[in-house]
């Protein structure tokens, strides 16, 4: 009999469900749109009633897309969105308030008066984490503050937290479970990652109490069973971890040194560091990475806020092209960006630069620049911003003992776009690999679930199934891939914007 694994993956933009084989293959899928809130400049939340309806919905459609039932699939997986933050009754399953979502900036004076208070270094000791509202704590505390009667309910502890995971589990089965997983812990500020426990001096500095938190395991374990109503039948919960880290277990990348980029709207870096706790000399954050047993795994991240982003610009700013998918053609349309330099920083720039007043700034332009040159230097920019973040993941490599990373595994929508990964290994000078499989979030908490429910005995088999599609190999010299990103470093030092 034929073994499937369901994969939920609730991502930002969409919930989306995944029936894998024991192999790896894509069997169905199914995918729903996820509506954004903007209640004011710079809030971003998702309605986490939406976000169970659509998983749901997604979950029944996938499988029967599948023909199968509950009693076909072995375990499910979870992966998600980081950092968004939900808080629920206990009693009634209720959610306080609309989830505060990862890109969300209203926290931020909650993590100014952390900083003045001098926690910077505790925090990144403990957590990995550099102080940002990007993280759930100061959200929790946020909404411990503002909705009406909430800390007197946390403190009763009539009151539950979890970052989206645990807001699925405990949905999925009935409200039997609340548990998180390491990888997702790891985002939320208050969970050291050394022990693998909540930290009792970090929830005291972020005034949380330690009832609303939920039960912390392996990214590999028993999460419960779906309640029999939910999908037609009891299917044991078997893997979860954060989407960034579930990618980075799906590319199979167990080892330290191996990393991954996911190509999406903004792209995602991740170093595996092995059982290693390294901070970053250059300004990547430490994190836990999926862990199949007890023992504490990490690696290093980075993240490109304009990747993909980038050719919706072209699309809906410039006009420049009608489809996303018309890009490659007119960026091919000439043989190079003709010195055309472009730096996306419409938000700031993340690691390695940390220039969150930085805007956008396109260089190098002369009377023969044209429209296609500008495409070209749009697409490149995601190349040369994720070379920068590799550059530095290699540098704390090696001042941690450790070897450059060898070659980068892909995923992500962009991913598909062959001139922009040629470009990007011969920027890099390393292979850039893309799998067979580009659904590597969801495969790696299909993996997870399959790890821990004997569907798979180790990590080494999970390397076997990972296959390459396609491997890029550079062909720039050296020397000229450097002048490039000498050029790259030029255009970014362009960006900063004077004072008044
Ligand atoms: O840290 C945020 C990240 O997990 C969101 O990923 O793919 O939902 O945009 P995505």
């Amino acid at each position: 009999m034929t073994t499937y694994l369901l994969a939920l993956d609730q991502g930002t933009s969409s919930s989306r469900s995944i029936v894998f084989d024991a192999q790896g293959r894509i069997v169905a899928s199914a995918q729903l749109e996820l509506p954004q809130i903007y209640p004011r400049p710079g809030w971003v939340e998702h309605d986490p009633r939406e976000i169970w309806r659509t998983q749901l919905s997604t979950a029944r459609e996938a499988l029967a897309k599948a023909g199968l039932t509950a009693r076909d699939i072995r375990a499910v997986g979870i992966t998600n969105q980081r950092e968004t933050t939900v808080v629920w009754n206990r009693k009634t399953g209720a959610p306080i308030h609309h989830a505060i979502v990862w890109q969300d900036r209203r926290a931020e004076p909650i993590c100014a008066a952390l900083r003045e208070a001098g926690m910077a270094d505790t925090i990144q000791q403990k957590t990995g984490l550099l102080i940002d509202a990007y993280f759930s704590g100061s959200k929790l505390q946020w909404l411990l503050d503002h909705v009406p009667g909430a800390r007197a309910a946390a403190d009763a502890g009539d009151l539950a937290f979890g970052t989206v995971d645990s807001w699925l589990i405990w949905q999925l089965t009935g409200g039997r479970r609340h548990v998180t997983d390491v990888s997702n812990a790891s985002r939320t500020m208050l969970f050291n990652v050394h022990t693998n426990q909540w930290d009792t001096d970090l929830l005291a500095a972020l005034r949380i109490p330690r009832s609303l938190l939920p039960e912390v395991l392996p990214s590999a374990a028993d999460f419960g069973h779906t309640a029999s109503d939910i999908l037609g039948g009891e299917i044991a919960i078997g893997g979860v971890a954060g989407d960034q880290q579930s990618a980075l277990f799906g590319q199979a990348c167990f080892t330290a040194g191996m990393a991954k980029n996911t190509y999406g709207t903004g792209c995602f870096m991740l170093m595996h560091t092995g059982s290693q706790f390294q901070t970053s000399a250059n300004g990547l954050l430490t994190t836990s990475a999926a862990q199949a047993s007890t023992q504490p795994q990490f690696a290093l991240e980075g993240s490109v806020f304009v990747g993909g982003a980038v050719v919706q610009w072209l699309r809906d700013g410039l006009r420049a092209i009608e489809h996303s998918g018309q890009v490659q053609q007119l960026a091919e349309s000439v043989p190079d960006s003709g010195g055309v330099m472009m730096v996306p920083a419409f938000t700031g720039l993340g690691a390695p630069y940390w220039k969150p007043d930085a805007r956008g700034t396109i260089t190098g332009l002369t009377r023969g620049s044209t429209i296609a040159h500008i495409a070209r230097a749009a697409l490149e920019s995601i190349a040369y911003q994720s070379a920068a973040l590799l550059q530095a993941m290699s540098r704390d490599a090696v001042a941690n003992g450790g070897a450059a990373v060898s070659e980068l595994r892909v995923d992500g929508g962009a991913c598909v776009n062959n001139l922009l990964m040629q470009f990007q290994a011969d920027l890099l000078g390393i292979p850039v690999v893309r799998p067979a499989c580009v659904e590597t979030t969801a495969l790696g908490a299909a993996y997870l679930a399959g790890l821990s429910t004997g569907v798979y005995q180790s990590t080494e088999e999970l390397s076997a199934l990972w296959k390459a599609e396609r491997r890029f190999v550079p062909t720039l010299e050296h020397d000229r891939a450097q002048e490039l990103m000498a050029r790259w470093e030029h255009a970014v030092a362009q960006t900063a914007l004077p004072h008044p």
